[in-house]
């Protein structure tokens, strides 16, 4: 068997391009458009570049982006300070604080201080909680987007054996809760798994989040298994590659996602999904 790829960036292009559609008949019917802060602390490069593709996105989509880039000396109480302007301004549907902070922030405290009804990104314990519990507001993008992704290749969820390799709070542990959502049969793997390829060989659906290029062997895929890899990561001769080794798992599953090209196009479309989804349903 060799696999089909699965075409992020095609999927992504036409999620972007229905809330697109959306936004555009707000215009229309002259209702307000959806707003989106976004915040960058420091100076990270990768996160430099994350949020400008998130800006970039919004522009052509037609979401009002409001960029906020503090310097990395900026203050915890500076931050919440921003935080409640911000969820306190009816113009702003949604308020994205990128991640990593500098180490004197505390990251949870940040997520906690967004309104629920405005954490676009999903991370708060209210939103992941409603996950949890069957009624879900907004969800983690990228665990989210992978749901979009595999709606393209699946017939059904119902009772497929899932198996999330990784227990991040960003993707690993929401991923488990929207495979569960959806009717598959959940194991999520962690560092202190044992016998991992055990677990990953019963799966009928793999999902990889650990940002180690290898750490699941293709010869473990099950064969006819869809292979989603969430890992991005830069070998030291400059090539990008997933945590899963792509040539052999190739050889094993029906259905794989492809890095570069793969989720990472589909958390910058999901995260437009969630804004508009705050304006209609949330802020309307
Ligand atoms: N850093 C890495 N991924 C993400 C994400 O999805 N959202 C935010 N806010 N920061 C991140």
């Amino acid at each position: 068997m060799v696999a089909k790829l699965i075409d992020g960036k095609a999927i992504a292009a036409e999620v972007r391009q229905a809330v697109k559609a959306r936004i555009d008949e707000r215009r229309r019917k002259n209702l307000r458009l959806p707003g989106l802060a976004v915040v960058l602390v420091g100076q990270d490069p990768a996160s430099e570049i994350y949020v400008r593709n998130k800006v970039m996105a919004c522009e052509e989509a037609g979401v009002i982006s409001h960029s906020y880039t503090l310097s990395d000396d900026t203050t915890e109480a500076q931050l919440l300070d921003l935080i409640d302007k911000l969820n306190g301004d009816s113009t702003i549907d949604g308020i994205l604080v990128q991640f990593p902070l500098p180490e004197h922030i505390n990251a949870d405290m940040v997520t906690e201080h967004i309104l629920p009804d405005k954490d676009v990104d999903g991370f708060h314990a209210c939103n992941i909680g409603r996950l949890a519990q069957r009624r879900p507001s907004l969800r983690p993008c990228t665990p989210h987007g992978i749901i979009t992704l595999l709606e393209h290749v699946e017939e059904t969820f119902y009772g497929r054996e899932a198996v999330v390799v990784g227990a991040s709070n960003i993707v690993g542990r929401p991923m488990n809760l929207e495979l569960l959502l959806a009717g598959c049969t959940v194991t999520t793997c962690h560092r202190f798994t044992h016998h991992l390829e055990e677990h990953v060989a019963r799966a009928d659906i793999l999902v990889v989040a650990v940002g180690k290029p290898g750490v699941v062997k293709g010869e473990w895929v099950k064969p006819g298994a869809t292979v989603i890899d969430v890992g991005i990561n830069r070998l030291e001769n400059g090539r990008l590659v997933g945590d899963i080794e792509f040539d052999a798992a190739c050889q094993r599953a029906a259905w794989i996602t492809p890095v570069p090209g793969g989720v990472g196009p589909m958390t910058v479309a999901t995260l437009l999904q969630n804004t508009l989804y705050a304006t209609e349903e949330l802020h309307s």
